[in-house]
């Protein structure tokens, strides 16, 4: 018998690994390499941020807190749902913990049972099948094509709700897509779920204020304020405000899933880093600068990548809504060979020869639930972009 868990067995090894790894190796060999493959801001945590942590420490902030967050930070949590969401939680309907990550685990870890179905959008972020798989549930996957614009459709939702459908979860914008979903598209969504009372709504917000052009962030229940009593919405200082390794993230649903999730939550982990989450509290609190300036950044780095991947021969790369992602087709490319003699079978084999040949480490679109595609982060300098995007275009015009 295994050592190991049967829970863990259920759980497969990152499919980025492979390729990351590869990257680290041709590095450590001196190779010229570009990583497209992290999901965070490049830029700095803000100077006042960083200051409150600063004070935090001398304040002598540095001891065990309450478990799921401390009474001012849950406050100006609520703050900030009433302003920029038209969302009416109180504290006790709010619990904070460390990342996203774990509200996202929490959640699912204290409500499903064996044979529960999540029902998840793909292309979807990684750990959502995982999670979903470690909390003895059901991952039910539908796609979102590209023809129309990555999102599932109202008609697809319905079909895939069943009577063990528990949740589903929306993320918007997408990481790995960057594609949102407007209030039209998210009221089409809404509408189905209003129709099953029994299927609850987690809603992933990390990537809300990174949008782009003439696109409205909306969350599920400020379109349909009739899903708050099944909603769990859930966001973070992540990716906002530059702070991935300060680790805090939150979310707010009715108090009964609160109470379970921080129950549980006292049982792992305790509450989140202390110092972080006066950071938090500074973050929500504080100057909402960075937000628009790191939106203007992205924007424009968005632009660069998009015309760049588009100019070259067989890659097909929409416009996505925010985040910092794009999500290229290669349908394209698939049964072609490589300058260097690889044969491209599927995305991975395309990753793994653009890797090797040119230096650029992009992930693969099979490990996201939809190819062929790739994913480019393009949190990274606009000459760095610039670069990937030559050496990509070269490699393209080298197949055949
Ligand atoms: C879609 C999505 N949700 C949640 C997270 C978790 O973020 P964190 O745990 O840093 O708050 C990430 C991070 O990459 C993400 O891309």
């Amino acid at each position: 018998m295994s050592f190991l868990s049967q829970t863990l067995a259920r759980v497969k090894p990152s499919p980025t690994i492979a390729i990351t790894g590869r990257a680290r190796e041709l590095a450590a060999e001196g190779r010229d390499i570009i990583s497209l493959s992290a999901g965070e801001p490049d830029f700095d945590t803000p100077a006042h941020i960083r200051e409150a942590a600063k004070a935090a420490i001398d304040a002598g902030h540095t001891r065990y807190t309450a478990v799921d967050g401390i009474p001012e930070l849950k406050r100006a949590i609520c703050d900030k749902f009433a302003q920029e969401n038209g969302l009416d939680y109180g504290p006790a309907q709010v619990t904070v913990g460390t990342g996203g990550k774990q509200i996202l685990y929490n959640a699912l870890m204290a409500t499903l049972n064996p044979g529960d179905e999540v029902i998840i959008p793909a292309p979807y972020w990684v750990s959502y099948p995982d999670m979903v798989l470690l909390a003895g549930g059901t991952p039910v996957v539908i796609e979102g094509a590209m023809a129309n614009g990555y999102r599932i459709t109202p008609e697809q939702l319905e079909a895939a709700i069943t009577p063990r459908t528990k949740w589903v979860i929306l993320n918007s914008p997408s990481n790995p897509t960057g594609a949102g979903y407007g209030e039209e598209h998210m009221r089409g969504l809404t509408e189905v779920l209003m129709r099953h009372p029994h299927v609850w709504v987690l809603s992933d917000d990390i990537y809300e204020h990174l949008v782009f052009d003439d696109f409205r962030f909306v969350t599920p229940a400020q379109v349909e304020p009739g899903l708050t009593s099944r909603t769990l919405t859930m966001n973070g200082v992540s990716k906002a405000y530059a702070m991935t390794g300060w680790r805090i993230g939150y979310g707010a649903g009715p108090e009964a899933l609160i109470r379970a999730m921080a129950k549980l939550q006292s049982q792992s982990t305790s509450n989140p880093c202390s110092i972080s989450q006066y950071a938090a509290l500074a973050a929500l609190q504080g100057p909402q600068d960075y937000i628009q300036e790191s939106r203007a950044v992205f924007q424009r780095r968005r632009d660069l990548v998009v015309e760049g991947l588009n100019a070259c021969p067989g890659i097909d790369c929409p416009v996505p809504q925010g985040a910092f992602y794009v999500y290229p087709s290669i349908s394209a490319l698939i049964g072609k060979t490589s300058a260097g003699g690889a044969a491209i079978a599927d995305d991975e084999a395309f990753a793994t020869a653009l890797l090797n040949e040119t230096g650029v480490a992009v992930v693969f679109g099979a490990a996201f639930g939809l190819s062929p595609h790739f994913r480019i982060s393009y949190a990274t300098s606009d000459a760095v972009l610039a670069d990937a995007c030559a050496r990509i275009r070269a490699f393209c015009e080298g197949l055949r």
